[in-house]
Parts: structure tokens; sequence; C-alpha cells
């Protein structure tokens, strides 16, 4: 076990106790006895305070100018660099998903430090010609102000990297609510772009539940947009609250991806890659394989090879570097998994392996696999995000493609085949934000567009260039050095 530590909010550059003093517990969920620290319980007056400092601080961010504001993300980046070890062992305890993984998650936050400071010599606009002589024509990105952050336990410093440090580049300042299961890695990412010379009040941290920290920072007047990532439903409500307030809302939500297997697929590769993508971060993540689509001519033997591979994985506590599935985030998280293995029963569906809690002292469920899934049944259309994979047995591509879409969501998907012209139809008709060709669905890299369609998203993307259009407005200019005052649309000779 580990040491026990007290954290406060970040609040203009000092870590505070809430105002009322409570405090809440993150416990590991590999092992519930293992008492990592406690954390702020927050109320809407620590909010008021947290943005308070976000908006004092906003002016003199704003006007630094964007090298100099991409230089401190450089300097967060190698530190990160230097405390990745460190950092992933923390998220690990805390989070639960194997070392591996949260060593990847570090990376992630490194990749976008580095990705987003390059932004700072760049953020692209346009220049465009004048209709009119001596005038010129541009537009300029500009920030948005006090940018408000919810993010999930899932991924718990690569997504909050995704959405603070392009703000940053950009010239916002921010609050963000961590999630509650995974508070320490946000306070960790925080102590490294504190130590990399961010100034006090541009980022600020407020710890506790959604109704008594996010609601108030969505409601806040001075708070002029929300990024939000975590279930769809509550997506809804950030997005209903944001429209009420004219906010803008970026919202990264549910999935339920699929992966297609034809006949002509690597079978072996794509056992690998189903095992990765299903059972990886425990099926936790957004990007997680949760049906695979196959064509019935090669389903028994994909079944079969797929169950041996899955039968040997090793689930425990993922700080033992030999252990391949780490626990469930919590109880409740683990009741939803066995709900659902009741369900696809209870639907007609064939428990190929797992169904059930694994020993220990943590939240841990075995890998389970389900074959025979119809594309209607609750187990092959609603999001489970744990160790659940349904395999669904379709005739050839034009079925595939139907069942891939037959669902709410549009984040990620794959197929495996040989055959290119396949491979493109696929990659043209399959309704998702990202497609992988002979891959997984899960391994998104921060240099592209991160994000969904359907119930997934709300039309943004965050990571690549793209996330800079959740981060500013545009401002078209216009520079008239004629001297004159010249009309537009109305000073022609036709
Ligand atoms: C998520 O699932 O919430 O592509 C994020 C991936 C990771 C990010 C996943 N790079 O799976």
């Amino acid at each position: 076990m580990g040491a026990m530590t007290v954290h406060g909010n970040f609040i203009n550059g000092a870590w505070v106790a809430s105002v009322t003093g409570e405090t809440f517990e993150n416990r590991n969920p590999a092992n519930p006895d293992d008492l990592i620290g406690t954390f702020a319980k927050s109320t809407a007056e620590d909010v008021g305070r947290a943005v308070a400092s976000a908006r004092g601080a906003y002016d003199a961010w704003r006007l630094t100018p964007a090298p100099r504001r991409a230089e401190i993300l450089y300097r967060a980046g190698q530190i990160l660099m230097e405390r990745k070890e460190a950092y992933a062992r923390d998220m690990t305890r805390e989070m639960g998903k194997v070392l591996k993984e949260t060593r990847g998650d570090i990376q992630e936050a490194i990749d976008t430090a580095f990705y987003a400071a390059g932004e700072g010599r760049r953020l692209f606009g346009q220049t465009v010609p004048a209709e009119l002589p001596n005038k010129f024509a541009m537009s300029v990105r500009v920030p948005i102000g006090v940018c408000g952050m919810i993010t999930p336990w899932n991924f718990p410093m690569a997504i909050p990297s995704w959405k603070i440090l392009p703000a940053l580049v950009c010239g916002n300042t921010v609050v963000i609510k961590p999630a509650t299961d995974t508070p320490l890695s946000v306070v960790n990412f925080i102590v490294a772009l504190h130590d990399a010379g961010l100034p006090p009040g541009v980022v600020n941290m407020v710890t506790g539940s959604g109704s008594h920290v996010g609601t108030p920072l969505i409601e806040h007047p001075d708070v002029k947009l929300i990024s939000f990532t975590g279930s769809t439903e509550v997506g809804r409500q950030v997005a209903v609250a944001c429209a009420e307030r004219y906010k803008k809302c970026s919202l990264e939500m549910g999935g339920k991806n699929a992966m297609i297997l034809l006949e002509d697929g690597d079978i072996d590769l794509a056992v690998d890659a189903a095992t990765w993508g299903a059972f990886g971060t425990t099926g936790q993540r957004c990007t997680a394989t949760s049906r695979v689509i196959v064509d019935r001519r090669v389903a028994a033997a994909f079944a079969e090879r797929l169950a041996a591979r899955v039968r040997t994985l090793k689930v425990g506590d993922g700080l033992d570097e030999s252990i391949e599935m780490g626990p469930c985030i919590s109880e409740a998280q683990r009741k939803t998994v066995e709900s659902y293995v009741a369900i696809g029963t209870g639907e007609g569906a064939r428990l190929v392996c797992g169904g059930k809690r694994a020993s220990g002292k943590g939240f841990f469920f075995e890998p389970t696999i389900f074959e025979q899934v119809k594309p209607s049944m609750r187990l092959a259309t609603e999001e489970i995000f744990g160790p659940v994979l349904s395999i669904i047995p379709v005739d050839g591509i034009d079925e595939a493609i139907k069942v891939a879409n037959a669902v709410d969501y549009g984040l990620s998907s794959a197929i495996f085949t040989r055959d290119i012209n396949r491979a493109f139809r696929a990659m043209r008709d399959v309704e998702a934000g990202i497609f992988y060709v002979n891959s997984s669905t899960i391994g998104a890299e921060v240099q592209l567009p991160f994000g969904g369609v359907k119930k997934t998203g709300n039309g943004h993307r965050e990571a690549g260039t793209t996330v800079l259009d959740i981060f500013t407005e545009w401002k078209s200019v216009y520079v008239d050095f004629s001297g004159r005052l010249q009309k537009a649309q109305i000073d022609r000779v036709d």
C-alpha cells in the first residue's frame, strides 16, 4: 500500500480546503482497503472562487503571446516525461488499469503537450482577397474566456490534457472538475503545469460531485464554455443547461464500437485486436470494442480462438506487471456489468466465457464473451463500459455495415479484410468518427480529430487541429487602407 495524502482544491495558484472543510475518500478499486487520499468535497461557493480566479487571470493570459504560452506547455510536457512512471503508478492505484496502460495515458498527455505547444506558433487563420481595392481581409482566432471542464475517470490524465492544453494555448483560462474516482491524476497534472511556470489563476481545479460542483460550474454566468466527456445521458443534461444559457458546449459521450471481420480477414490478427480492444482498460473506454460483427463462415473459428486467448488473460492488481486486466472502477460499475450478463443470457445470447465476478478484494470481473448475439439485443446496442464482448454473425459486408450502423452511437469502428475495395467501402459507409483498417477500435493518436457522430458527440472534435475550433471563436477582420468609405457589395460597375 502507498501513502495516503490530503488534497485541496487548486485556486489562484494555491491548494485550499473546501469552504465547508468537508472531504471525500479516494480508494483503490483493486483493493478498497487501500485509501489513496482525501479530496475536497466542494460546493457552489468553491466553484465561485475558482471561476473568479480564472476570470481574474484571463486578460493577462490572453494578452500573453501564444508562443510564450506554448513554452510553458513544452516545459509541462518535459516534466510529465520525467515523472511518467510515478504518475502512472498513482493512476493505476486510483483507477485500476494496468501499468502499461497508465503509462500510455500519461504519454497521451505528453504527446498533447508537445502538439498543443506547437500550435503556439501556428493557430492559423486565413487571409483572403478583398473584393474592393486597397482593402485587406483576414480571419483570426480569439479565445473564449473561462472554460469549464468536466472529465471522466477512464482516462484520468489524457482526457483532461486534451481539453486543458489546447484551451491554454488558445488563451483561455480553465476551471476543471475531475471525476470523483480519479482526482489524483488531475492533481498530478496540475502540479506539472504549476511547476512548468503557469501563472496563478490560469488553471483551477475544484473536486466534488456532479450535482455540487459540476452543475454550479455549468450554471455560472462567467463560465463561457463547457467541455464534457462522459455518459450520453449526462451529456444531454449538460447540453440542455448550456443551451438555456447560450453557452458553447462540446460533448464526448458513449460508444458501442464495432469491429467487422470479413471471411478473408486475418483471424489471428483479429483475435489479438479484439482481445486488446474489448478487454484493455477492462472495457472501460469510449472506444472499446464491444461488438465483433463477423462473417458467419468464420464466426465459429474466430469465437473459439478468441475464447482460448481470453481465458488466459490474467486479471488482478494492475500494479503487478504480469497482470493483463485490472478491476472495474467501482462496485456500481461491476454491478452494471453483471446486470448485462443477465440481460444477455435472458435475451438468448450464448455465453462463451467469463460472466462472473473474479476472485480478489477488488471489483474484478472475468473477461466475458457472448456469441450468437442478435443485432437488436440490448447486449448489442447499449453501452456497457465493462469487459463484455458480443459476437454477432452476419452474411457478408452489406449486412455487416448495416449492423454496425444499427446503434445510437458512432465513435470508433474497424474492419479486418485483405480486400482493399471492401475496406474502402466500409470506411465510407460505417457511421463513426474514427475508423481503423486491420487494427483495433482503440489507439487514436492526438494529431487527428477525436470524436464521434450520432449520440456520441455534438459535432465537435477534440485533438488534432479541430480542437482549436472548440476553444476559439473566429473574428473576421477587414482593414480598409483606401482612405475613403468603400461599400462592399454596392461599389461595383455591373
Ligand atoms: C476514451 O476511450 O475515452 O483511442 C479515450 C483510444 C485512446 C483514447 C480513448 N487513445 O482508445
